[in-house]
């Protein structure tokens, strides 16, 4: 049973019936939907959906848009997440976990997506993966306490801790991109395949690691560092020396004056 905990798989049954045969032809229409039309440069009113649930994908991400947009501060972006009912992973969930930190520290740490403790306790990294990331950062000086605001790409725990879907990861980002322009980090990094999938469409974190990307963010470019995500560290213990290395790079931009 610890096995299977570890592994994510801790619920038996959903809490409600779902195809699992139909989720990627149901993902692949939702997707290619056509944009709703404009009017007056506005996004025309859309009508709702029908039936109880999730809205469509194109509706909820644009939902996601004009609430990031209208978040001028931390403050108001957290509440827009927490107020957020376009991403159906949050019904699943026992919280939304947004961020940890300093708002508006030098360094942002952009992670995947909450797992079980993370979920029960509603912030990010804070299991045995958010305890090495804390170690590591602690390496380099840096900590949530003083000089980092920790987040990821997801605000709810996938179910079973399963990869989050395309679908999932366009819904968050506009919080994600609102989330950078507002805090405008001196450097940001991500940690593991999935942030630097959604915010580079770049996949491949073993080729990509250690080597500094540019994310323009609210009229600034800010650069971005991917590396190991520490629950692959935790597996992989061999592949710290490559993350040390990454922190070391990190470590020289964050403090240059
Ligand atoms: N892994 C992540 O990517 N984010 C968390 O918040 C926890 C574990």
């Amino acid at each position: 049973m610890r096995w299977y905990a570890e592994m994510g798989v801790d619920e038996m049954v959903g809490a409600s019936p779902s195809d699992m045969t139909q989720w990627a032809a149901e993902e692949k229409t939702a997707l290619s939907a056509p944009a709703p039309a404009k009017k007056n440069g506005q996004a025309a009113i859309q009508t709702p959906p029908s039936k109880s649930g999730p809205p469509a994908a194109d509706e909820a991400i644009q939902a996601a848009e004009r609430a990031a947009a209208a978040a001028t501060n931390f403050a108001e972006l957290e509440a827009a997440v927490r107020d957020f009912e376009g991403c159906g992973l949050k019904s699943g969930a026992r919280n939304t976990v947004f961020a940890d930190g300093v708002a508006g520290a030098p360094l942002l740490v952009i992670g995947e997506a909450p797992g079980r403790d993370e979920d029960r306790i509603g912030r990010p990294f804070v299991g045995r993966a958010g305890a090495l990331l804390d170690r590591m950062l602690a390496a380099i000086e840096v900590s949530r306490e003083t000089n980092a605001l920790i987040s990821n790409v997801i605000y709810w725990r996938p179910p079973g801790n399963r990869t989050p879907t395309q679908t999932e990861t366009m819904v968050c980002r506009p919080f994600v991109d609102q989330l950078i322009a507002i805090t405008q980090p001196k450097a940001i990094l991500l940690v593991g395949g999935a942030p630097l999938q959604a915010l580079f469409g770049v996949t491949g974190i073993m080729r990509a690691r250690g080597r500094w990307r540019e994310l323009a963010a609210g009229g600034a470019t800010i650069p971005a560092l991917p590396t190991f995500h520490p629950a692959y560290l935790l597996r992989q213990p061999a592949q710290k020396r490559l993350a040390w290395q990454d922190l070391q790079n990190l470590r020289d931009r964050l403090f240059a004056s």
